[in-house]
Order: C-alpha cells, then sequence, then structure tokens
C-alpha cells in the first residue's frame, strides 16, 4: 500500500491541502483564501460553498504539486476550525443560512440568559465547557429560532447540523454520510464527554432536536470514502480531528502531562491529562484530546485570542514594522529598564480571565518608549499570556517531578527572540519541532495510521523531531518582577 496521506486543514482563514509521505514529508500543497463575512458588529460568517469549493481546489492543487493522482492516496485525513456552525436540508445539501464562525459573538445575550438561568453548572459537569458564544450550541439555536421554517423542518428530521469536518465530509461523501468525531463533537456544548454521547438535558435547555446531530465515531475511524467524481476515484477518509486536537497529536503529545501551543492569530494551548477528566478550577476547558479504539483521551485547554494579532496591530495599524519578522530584532532593542506591558483585550480576554468587554492596554509608557519597546510589550504578551495558561494547568493538573516541557508550533514560533523569552518567562523549556506543520500532519496520522500505512502513536512520537530546544536562562527574581508586572497590568484591564 501507498503511504501517502491527504491532509485537509479546512481553517479560519484558508484552506489548506498537504500531501504527507510516509515519511512524514511534505510531498506537495494547495491553498486558498476564501471571504470572510461580518454583517454586523461581532459577527463573523463564512459562505460553505467556499468552504467546500476551497476544500476541492486544494485538494487537486496538492496532488498536482506532489506529482500524484488520486490512486496514490492511501488515506485522507481532516482537520477544521472548530465549532464553526452549519445547518443543512438533507434532500439538498442546502445551507439554510451561512456558517457562524466560532469568533462570532451573537449569540451573546442567549447566552447569558442560559447562565443567569443557572445552567453553567450543568453545561461544565457534562460538557467541560462554560457557556460562552464561542461553542457551537448557542449558534445552532440560533439558526432555528432565525430561519423561518427551520425548526419544524430539524423536529421533522430534514435537517442536518455539523461543524465544518461534517460538513465537507457530507459533500465529500456525495451526501452518504453525516458524522462528526469526539474532539469537534466535544465543542459543541452539548457532548457529554463523560459518556460520550450527546446530552439531552442540554439539548431540552437550548431545544435543540436530536434529529439535526451527526453520529459521533472516534478520530481514527471510516468517515466514508469520496465520490469517484471528485478526484477520479474514491479515497477512504479514516481521520478527523478539530484543528487544536490536531497539532496536539501532529506533536506526539501522547503522553500525560505534554503541552503543545499554537501561535497564529490567536494560541491555544492544550495539556494531555490522560484517561483522567481533570475538572479545571481556573476557567480552562475540559475537553476531549482525541479518541481513538473507544479510549477518550482528555485535555486542560487555554484560549488566547490575541497572539499573531499582536504583531500584525504593530504592522498594520502602528507601522511600527513593515513586516512580522521584524518584530524579534527590534524587540532585542529595547531598553531593558523600561518596563512596558502591553495587555491585548482587543477582543476581550480568554482563559483564564473570560472577560468580553476588558479591552486592550498600555502601561508603563514614558518619554523615552519607542518602537522597540511596544515591539518587545508586544511579543511579551503573547508570553506572559502562554505562562498564565501554564500556570493554570499546573495548578489544575499538578503532578510533583514532572518537567514541563511545552512543545510549539504556528508562524509565531519562527521567532527566535520570541521562542528564547517563552522559555525565560515560563521559567521551562520550550521544544521547537522540524515539522511545523503539525495540524495537518496529526490529521494524517490519524488516517495514515487506519489503513495500516503509517506507524503506531509509539512510533509516530519516535519519528517526532526537534529542531531546536529553547532553554530558561533568567533568574528568577526577574522573571518573578516581570510576571508580577503583567499581572498588574491585567488586573486593571480586567472590568470585573
Ligand atoms: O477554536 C477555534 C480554532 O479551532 C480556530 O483555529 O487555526 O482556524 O484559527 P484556526
Amino acid at each position: 500500500m501507498s503511504g501517502y496521506v491527504l491532509a485537509i486543514d479546512q481553517g479560519t482563514t484558508s484552506t489548506r491541502s498537504i500531501v504527507f509521505s510516509d515519511r512524514y514529508a511534505v510531498a506537495g500543497t494547495g491553498q486558498r483564501e476564501f471571504t470572510q463575512h461580518f454583517p454586523r458588529s461581532g459577527w463573523v460568517e463564512h459562505e460553505p460553498d467556499d468552504l467546500w469549493t476551497t476544500t476541492v481546489d486544494t485538494m487537486r492543487l496538492a496532488l498536482a504539486d506532489a506529482g500524484l493522482s488520486a490512486t496514490d492516496i492511501a488515506a485522507i485525513g481532516i482537520t477544521n476550525q472548530r465549532e464553526t456552525t452549519l445547518i443543512w436540508d438533507r434532500e439538498t445539501g442546502k445551507p439554510i443560512h451561512r456558517a457562524l464562525v466560532w469568533q462570532d459573538r451573537r449569540t451573546a445575550d442567549l447566552c447569558s440568559r442560559l447562565s443567569a438561568d443557572g445552567l453553567e453548572p450543568l453545561v461544565t459537569e457534562r460538557t467541560g465547557l462554560i457557556i460562552d458564544p464561542y461553542f457551537s450550541g448557542s449558534k445552532i439555536a440560533w439558526l432555528l429560532d432565525t430561519v423561518e421554517g427551520a425548526r419544524e423542518r430539524a423536529e421533522a428530521g430534514t435537517l442536518a447540523f455539523g461543524t465544518v469536518d461534517t460538513w465537507l465530509i457530507w459533500n465529500l461523501t456525495g451526501g452518504k454520510r453525516h458524522v462528526t468525531d469526539a474532539t469537534n463533537a466535544s465543542r459543541s456544548m452539548l457532548y457529554d464527554i463523560n459518556r460520550n454521547t450527546w446530552d439531552d438535558d442540554l439539548l431540552r435547555a437550548l431545544n435543540i432536536p436530536r434529529a439535526l446531530l451527526p453520529e459521533v465515531l472516534d478520530c481514527a475511524d471510516d468517515f466514508g470514502t469520496t465520490d469517484p467524481s471528485i478526484l477520479g476515484t474514491g479515497i477512504p477518509i479514516r481521520g478527523v480531528a478539530g484543528d487544536q486536537q490536531a497539532a496536539m497529536v501532529g506533536q506526539a503529545c501522547f503522553s500525560p502531562g505534554m503541552i503543545k501551543s499554537t501561535y497564529g492569530t490567536g494560541c491555544f494551548a492544550l495539556i494531555n491529562t490522560g484517561t483522567d477528566r481533570v475538572a479545571s478550577k481556573n476557567r480552562l476547558l475540559t475537553t476531549i484530546g482525541y479518541r481513538l479504539n473507544g479510549v477518550t483521551t482528555y485535555a486542560l485547554e487555554g484560549a488566547i485570542f490575541i497572539a499573531g494579532a499582536a504583531v500584525q496591530w504593530l504592522r498594520d495599524e502602528l507601522g511600527v514594522i513593515e513586516r512580522a519578522d521584524q518584530s524579534g530584532p527590534l524587540a532585542a532593542q529595547a531598553d531593558p529598564e523600561q518596563a512596558v506591558y502591553l495587555v491585548p483585550a482587543f477582543t476581550g480576554l480568554g482563559a483564564p480571565h473570560w472577560d468580553p468587554h476588558a479591552r486592550g492596554a498600555l502601561f508603563g509608557l514614558t518619554r523615552a518608549t519607542g518602537r522597540c519597546e511596544l515591539a518587545r510589550a508586544a511579543l511579551e504578551s503573547v508570553c506572559y499570556q502562554t505562562a498564565d495558561l501554564s500556570q493554570a494547568m499546573h495548578d489544575d493538573w499538578s503532578h510533583e517531578n514532572e518537567r514541563t516541557v511545552l512543545r510549539v508550533d504556528g508562524g509565531m514560533v519562527a521567532s527566535d527572540w520570541t521562542m528564547q523569552r517563552l522559555a525565560d518567562l515560563l521559567g521551562a523549556p520550550v521544544d521547537r519541532p522540524m515539522v511545523l506543520e503539525t495540524t495537518a500532519m496529526g490529521a494524517a496520522w490519524l488516517a495514515g495510521h487506519k489503513v495500516g500505512a503509517w506507524p503506531d502513536a509509539e512510533g509516530f512520537a519516535t519519528g517526532w523531531r526537534l529542531e531546536r530546544r529553547f532553554e530558561p536562562n533568567l533568574d528568577e527574581a526577574s522573571r518573578e518582577r516581570g510576571l508580577a508586572g503583567w499581572r498588574d497590568a491585567v488586573q486593571r484591564t480586567l472590568t470585573r
């Protein structure tokens, strides 16, 4: 059997497809951006057809780039932006509305009502989440309440809900399969992560008919076969995971205590907690890391909304830099005596604060503060936020004698200065892998392993290669001083 696996990575701003060889090398890639729709302040939508057509285009591009045809591909793995919500007609395959993107805040009032009704303890107990518009549940409720006739059609069983993985599989299989995986289900606010089933109490509380929901499979499972009309031959779809969970798999974080942190627009850090479902005391999310052969591995997740976006802000709004890669060298020249802090709460603060009303602030400015100090403050804000998450994770899941290692990926990790500063402020090593395509790689492994073309978890983990380890190199007093200044700045930014 060929060892080539095609990974589809359907993200928030672009769709990518990557062909991997059985040596985990990238053999071919395709990428397409698509339009973001912002119909009102706080609303974010995607055109479902854009998600589908960019997927087909990039699959073809990746195959052509690799010089391969569909018959060379052993299996397909899919990873996706999570929580983004679609509903379509089972007969026609037509969506009833544009996709509501995970960033969309239109259901904030509904979520406040659900919280005021006292639902949050039940939500957290069953799903590991908190009540927030971020997750799919309130978005489904909004669509059923708003689109004319949707509720009746949902109750009659003629509509289907899905996150992006489900939507793509539905289309790839010519409407034959209505399925998702456990990681995507765990982000719906409707899925009981203890019993691994949709939760009737929560469905009732949100008034969502069960007939709308997909079947939930393991991450490595039989998700159907692509319709031959798409690529010339049918390819088995055998792996699915939400993108942050796929990155955890791609980073081979298979042992409890291992943390991966992905630095894109925002930052998502996950710590593997093994088969223990750990309840957070620090407002982290408890979520399914992956489910293989019916066994669930749990994770604690911290989501930071602004990471790379702080560098974009320096570039696009302040004009402090022309290119993102100038931020590190500029920060390196900052005056070490100036304690300037940026709290990048541009869209509120995520974990562990969850304050949607907070807004960004700069502290410690003097007449001498210039571009270098602003660049350093922006990059350090990402490090400090990661330190907060890491602290919260260790408070929630403390295992003595374990030395934390953080495996990093995403665009920002190219900056050596930022990674060194991250290690310094964490007081722990930071590992940057050789292959930075960890999200797609995770999906590829799930599928490749399922069809027997790729090794098991242990074999895959030994194939993970370190490019560089950043060791902490800052005395404890300086680290403490920096963290204390940051915490003070955050306290002054919070609205509650
Ligand atoms: O939870 C949202 C996350 O899955 C989005 O990831 O990489 O598409 O921004 P990304």
